[in-house]
């Protein structure tokens, strides 16, 4: 099949490599040229493990191409994914003013059926909405479907996620959009549920908010644990034992972060809002979320004392392993509120670095992990990536002016450390 991918970001670059892998046709189009000149001469513009070999592998089968002309893209294919970003407005609803480009786009060069797709994630009757753009702006009758087909691919691990998800969800309002969707991955084995295109949108939402609601929890039990002296990781263990419950999106730690949960969250509520429900139960999602990166700040100041001038030796600066994304990265909000209070900061994330200096300027940043912390009062963990579990622990201690470690991510046993000499603090343990 012919398959116009608008907004090769994330979810669009992966959506795009990944039908040409399955023998479609693809163009991705994006109106940022840099971007689409680095993906013509055989670059990536993000960090995602495997995406360069698929993507190289895709255009050298002359089944990948890319384009700034998104108007000629959808002009020549069959199919259409609506990829572009639905960023948060300041009062927390998603801005749809690209989705609405791309629907606009559609009506104009439109000569025969095409199926219009919405991957982005957006808020519930968007595709009436987008349908309704269509056909206000279409010259000739011409006939076509809209449909959603949500995305539930995880960064760090976008391509296997896309190749082998749970499941797949299609909202549709016709039998040939439904024929269309089924035929375009019928190779990937996972079950397909066909919805409407209302509720499919909602799985989206609620799938997100869920799995947010899951860290917020646990990070709520890690606040009683270290009231109680109980052990978070070991209550996670046992309730995820428990099948209804799943021990996955159980690690407390210092938020949840990143491009899409905070973003779907707040729409959510705003969405619930507007349909006249008030969503109280993701307000406390957010809160929560909030007053655990405050937590993590007040969790160094007991360590160490107010921080002004003291020097803190920072490991991780993305949302979370595996990727460069430093998108409302808690880590990176700990690092402004530390910054905030006089502290003097040095940090390292193994991809991270050059998107945190971008939206921190001046952010201080060393070589490697044991760079960051020469001389430093603490050494702060804030993202999980494999890279810092095992780092040489007699070399931390006499690197460190202080053998003190805020470890946000629950990397180390609190037993061991001890007995290497540290003064080590995690969460709910
Ligand atoms: C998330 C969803 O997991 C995907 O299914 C979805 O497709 C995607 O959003 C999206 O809507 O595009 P992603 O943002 O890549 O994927 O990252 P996650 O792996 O879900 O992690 C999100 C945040 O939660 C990170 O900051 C992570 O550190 C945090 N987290 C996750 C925890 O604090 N504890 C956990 O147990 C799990």
């Amino acid at each position: 099949m012919k398959i116009a991918v608008i907004g090769v970001g994330y979810v669009g670059l992966v959506t795009s490599a990944c039908f040409a892998k399955l023998g479609h046709t693809v163009i991705g189009a994006d109106n940022d040229k840099n971007k689409i000149a680095k993906l013509n001469a055989g670059g990536i513009p993000i960090f995602e493990p495997g995406l360069e070999e698929i993507v190289s592998d895709g255009v050298k089968h002359g089944r990948l191409t890319f384009t700034s002309n998104a108007k000629e893209a959808i002009k020549k294919s069959d199919v259409v994914f609506i990829c572009v970003g639905t960023p948060p407005r300041p009062d927390g609803s998603a801005d749809l003013s690209s989705v609405e480009k791309v629907a606009k786009w559609a009506a104009e060069v439109m000569t025969s059926y095409k199926l219009i797709i919405e991957k982005s994630t957006v808020p519930v009757k968007t595709g009436e909405w987008v349908k309704h753009t269509i056909r206000k702006n279409i010259k000739r009758n011409i006939p076509f479907d809209v449909a959603s087909n949500p995305e539930f691919l995880r960064e760090g691990t976008a391509i296997y996620d896309f190749l082998n998800p749970d499941r797949i969800v299609f909202g549709v309002d016709s039998e040939k959009a439904k024929k269309v969707l089924l035929e375009l991955y019928k190779d990937i084995d996972a079950p397909k549920l066909v919805t409407n295109i209302n509720t499919a949108e909602l799985i989206k939402h609620a799938s997100n908010s869920f799995l947010s609601m899951k860290i917020s929890f646990i990070n709520a039990i890690s606040r009683i644990c270290e009231k109680a002296g109980a052990d978070v990781t070991k209550i996670a263990e046992g309730m995820g034992y428990d099948k209804r419950i799943a021990r996955a999106f159980l690690n407390a730690g210092p938020g949840f972060g990143g491009f899409c949960f905070p973003k779907d969250v707040s729409a959510f509520i705003h969405i619930a809002d507007q349909l006249g429900y008030d969503f109280h139960l993701l307000k406390s999602v957010e809160r929560v979320n909030e007053e655990q990166k405050m937590f993590v700040v007040e969790k160094v100041v007991a360590a160490i004392g107010a921080v002004r001038g003291k020097k803190i030796g920072v490991l991780g600066l993305a949302f979370k392993p595996n990727t460069d994304d430093t998108r409302f990265s808690p880590a990176l909000e700990i690092v402004k509120m530390l910054l905030k209070q006089g502290a003097e900061i040095s940090a390292y994330d193994p991809e991270g670095m050059e998107n945190a200096r971008k939206s921190l300027k001046g952010l201080k940043t060393g070589s490697d992990e044991y760079a960051v912390m020469k001389r430093a009062d603490a050494l702060l963990i804030l993202t999980d990536w494999e890279e810092f579990r095992n780092l040489d622990l007699p070399r931390i201690k006499k690197l460190l002016k202080k053998p003190v470690v805020v470890d946000a991510r629950n990397l180390y046993d609190p037993a061991k450390m001890k007995k290497a000499g540290f003064k080590y603090y995690s969460i709910g343990r």
